[in-house]
């Protein structure tokens, strides 16, 4: 949620901050912003503007002074409209103090009733413009000095932040300091980049620098200093990136999303490397799991989904309850948690707010933390015992696709270790549903090929004002994420439903036309017959059944035909065609696919 990027060194820093920019819009695309340090004496170069990146670009022209450093900022509005006063960098009086800003300053009223009383004028209605006015008197109070004073304004800010702050008679410096929201360094020769994501600088460095918790670092093209707020140095912590600067890009694609959608068993078959060789400690290596009583799983959204697919699997092979939770809901009931409790965050970005303070708040209570994740060097696998990676490269399409499959495999990878670690899965059945987990690429790959006819399909309910997703078993969060994946792209009506319970009330939405995504459950099973007059059912009301199914199904006005596999994995192959029906009817609709209206990836606010 909004993406910053700063950039000192050798280079015109227009060309590489623009470069971060645009790989960070995923995060946000309500307005741009760049701010340069030009010549000490010289006022800062800025521009900003309501919109997209592309509104932004169009107006740079040839004007753009030299620089060798500056910041910029693509924003999802928080406090206050998408305006172009409300875009950042924001400035301070004197115009000589940049800020821009990712995350929620709490007690910014207080702090703008107090700075306007010392005279400062406000333009925006953001949060972050009480940061900059704050930031230089905390400056002049420093005599000059830009870390110091970021580390007292740190200190009396509430909420979540990262932000980037520039001086017009400070050229090649930018200060930076995290809370709660994501901040990563890159080290490059003769320049240095800051950005919430190791995405911005990928194609120029692979070497990057963790930042904790309330840490403020000071950068130059070739140095690079982290402190605590009390000032005192820390150890540099620096990682390899191991993804490559193509991965980030669309690769002839004509969307991010496509382009994942069709990585799939590229993302399954690396988060299953090296994982399916028996009882391996190493996948939860750096936690206990003596005496766990209880799983609780908190994730959001799609990876929400993933986490109750693993509830079945994880409860059915470890023998050992399992709840999922919303994350935002989760730390606000104060459930009951305690050392027995293994909580296991599931998260794409590794930043996710909610999820992040719902761990917090079951660590504290002593919970034993073991994260999935998708993202190193990210906060919730910083925080955590232990984690399992997963490996589906950096997703940039704001709709997560490749991500969840590869959650899903984590799920299956978890349930089996825990089912072998408590002895309740016979080796034979493991043995079984790891041959099964070894065939799911090549048999994504097979759904893949055959979903083309989906597409025109897909057109054919363009207009249709709802669309239901019905499944049983693991094909009920399946329908939950078909319908979400709908929602976000289509902006359409779309309901998932565990098909037991739509005679509850739900049938009562089928109309004559209506258009019903059928999950069927493996063939042969008992489910798949009840599943069979669930249909009959929404059938004899006027719906239009379009199945997704391992075997012909002669109720289904549309058939999908999936490969067979194990009954748990099935949600693997049976969402790819769900991904794609979302997809095509974004299109179909004139939708932005990479970046649906509303939303933005990373989700670092509460
Ligand atoms: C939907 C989607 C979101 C995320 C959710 C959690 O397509 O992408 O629902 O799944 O915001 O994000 P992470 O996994 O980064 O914690």
């Amino acid at each position: 949620m909004c993406g910053i990027v700063g950039y000192t060194g050798k280079a015109e820093a227009l060309s590489p901050v623009l470069e971060g920019l645009r790989r960070l819009e995923y995060r946000g695309y309500d307005s741009a912003g760049i701010a340069l340090v030009v010549k000490a004496g010289e006022p800062l170069w800025i521009e900003k503007r309501a919109g997209k990146l592309g509104n932004l670009e169009e107006i740079l022209g040839d004007t753009v002074p030299a620089s060798h450093s500056g910041i910029g900022h693509t924003r999802w509005a928080t406090h206050g409209g998408p305006t172009d006063t409300n875009a950042h960098p924001h400035l301070d009086n004197e115009g000589k103090l940049a800020l821009i800003h990712n995350g929620i300053i709490e007690n910014y009223v207080e702090l703008r009733a107090e700075l306007e009383k010392r005279g400062h004028i406000f333009k925006s209605e953001t949060d972050t413009e009480s940061v900059v006015h704050l930031l230089s008197d905390a400056r002049k109070s420093h005599n000059g000095d830009l870390a110091a004073a970021m580390r007292d304004v740190c200190g009396q800010l509430r909420g979540s932040f990262t932000l980037l702050a520039i001086h017009a008679d400070e050229p090649g410096r930018i200060v930076g300091a995290r809370r709660n929201s994501p901040l990563v360094v890159g080290v490059g020769d003769g320049e240095m980049f800051l950005a919430s994501d190791v995405a911005a600088f990928i194609a120029h460095t692979k070497r990057a620098l963790e930042l904790g918790q309330d840490e403020v670092v000071d950068i130059t093209g070739d140095s690079v200093v982290v402190t605590d707020l009390s000032g005192k140095v820390l150890p540099l912590k620096e990682y390899e990136i191991s993804w490559d600067a193509s991965a980030a890009e669309r690769g002839g694609y004509p969307h991010f999303m496509l382009k994942e959608i069709c990585e799939q068993p590229k993302a399954i078959a690396d988060t299953l490397i090296g994982r399916l060789s028996g009882l391996d400690p190493a996948i939860t290596e750096g936690i206990d799991l003596a005496g766990i009583s209880k799983v609780v799983i908190i994730a959001c959204g799609t990876a929400y989904h993933a986490g109750l697919v693993g509830k079945y699997a994880i409860e059915k092979w470890a023998n050992i309850p399992v709840d999922v939770e919303l994350a935002s809901e989760y730390r606000y009931r104060e459930p009951s948690v305690d050392a027995n409790t293994l909580i296991i965050p599931i998260s794409q970005s590794g930043e996710t707010m909610d999820t992040l303070m719902a761990m917090r708040y079951a660590r504290s209570h002593g919970a034993r933390v073991f994260s999935v994740c998708n993202t190193n060097g990210s906060t919730i696998p910083r925080e955590s015992d232990a984690v399992l990676y997963t490996h589906a490269g950096p997703e940039i399409a704001v709709a997560s696709t490749k991500a969840f499959t590869a959650q899903l495999i984590a799920m299956y990878l978890l349930g089996l270790h825990l089912g072998r670690v408590r002895g309740t899965i016979s080796a034979e059945l493991a043995k079984e549903i790891e041959v099964h987990l070894a065939e799911l690429p090549s048999k994504v790959e097979q759904v893949l090929e055959t979903v083309e006819p989906l597409r025109a399909l897909t057109r054919k309910f363009k207009d249709a004002s709802s669309m239901l997703f019905l499944g049983r078993h693991v094909g009920f969060p399946t329908a939950l994420e078909g319908a979400l994946k709908l929602k976000e792209l289509a902006y359409m009506h779309a309901e998932g439903f565990a098909g037991g319970e739509l005679k509850h009330g739900p049938i009562a939405l089928i109309d004559q036309g209506t258009p019903v995504v059928a999950i069927m459950p493996a063939e042969g099973s008992l489910l798949a017959e009840k599943m069979a007059s669930n249909i009959q059912e929404v059938k004899a009301r006027g719906a239009i059944i379009i199945a997704i199914a391992d075997a012909p199904l002669a109720s289904a006005d549309h058939l999908v035909r999936i490969p067979t596999t194990h009954e748990f994995l099935q949600p693997v192959l049976s969402v790819v065609p769900l991904q794609v029906i979302a997809y095509e009817m974004a299109i179909a609709r004139g939708n932005d696919v990479d970046q649906p209206r509303n939303l933005a990836k990373s989700v670092t606010v509460e």
